[in-house]
């Protein structure tokens, strides 16, 4: 009888636990959501036809509105039909209208050669990275990983944005940013910071978008 009780208990610790991280996770993935629909809100980024890749797309949340705002699930009957295609290094639950390479390295050059013959023309109008390497905790530890991931992001550019296409893509600021920006600078016409409202105020995250990309000169 007290094992039975010690094991309900048990069970009871631990469904209250996985609820709590189910609610974290709901939470973090709505919160993802939203920073991508106020971003595009405010500078329409992603346009009925366009094809984009987003890159460190698990659990999908970004890919959901880039799916719907490209309408690459035809749902819009009346409008151009987009294309969406996400890389991760987990697994990606499927979605309608959504292509996803998930167990891929976006900083892999296999992987690119994999998204040149996914994209319709070999080209996207848009690249979106909400890429994070896992937290170390050593905050400029993580700062440098996530700048050196973000800067693999030009090389993908290089090869799958098409001229005038933009960038988003997410950093932790830190010392390295200023280098971030720099070679942004070199290859697209415009780079700003966004934090949206949905990014915690307290956090090192940031956004950089560049954008009117302009291949380099060799
Ligand atoms: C904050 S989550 C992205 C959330 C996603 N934007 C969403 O809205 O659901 C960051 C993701 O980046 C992925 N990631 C980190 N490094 C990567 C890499 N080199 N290639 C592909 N994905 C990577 C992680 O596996 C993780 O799923």
């Amino acid at each position: 009888m007290i094992l039975h009780r010690k094991k309900n208990n048990v069970d009871l610790l631990l469904s209250e636990e996985v609820f709590s991280l189910l609610r974290v996770f709901i939470e973090e993935t709505k919160r993802s959501a939203f920073k991508l629909l106020e971003i595009d809100d405010k500078f329409k980024l992603l346009q009925p036809g366009y094809s984009v890749v987003d890159c460190g797309a698990a659990p999908g949340a970004w890919s959901q509105v880039a799916v719907q705002r490209v309408n690459s699930a035809g749902t819009g009957p009346d409008l151009p039909r987009g294309t969406v295609i996400g890389v991760d290094l987990l697994h990606i639950p499927p979605l309608d209208g959504a292509h996803f390479l998930s167990n891929h390295d976006v900083t892999d050059l296999a992987t690119h050669g994999k998204l040149l013959e996914l994209l319709p023309d070999g080209q996207a109008h848009v690249i979106l990275s909400d890429m994070a390497p896992n937290a170390s905790g050593f905050r400029e530890m993580d700062h440098e990983k996530l700048i050196a991931m973000c800067l693999s992001l030009i090389d993908l550019a290089e090869k799958v944005l098409q001229p005038q296409g933009s960038l988003l893509c997410k950093y932790w600021d830190g010392k390295l940013a200023h280098k971030l920006q720099e070679r942004l600078s070199s290859v697209f016409g415009s780079v700003r910071t966004v934090k949206p409202d949905a990014s915690r105020k307290d956090s090192a995250e940031r956004y950089f978008l560049a954008r009117m990309y302009r291949e380099p000169v060799k």
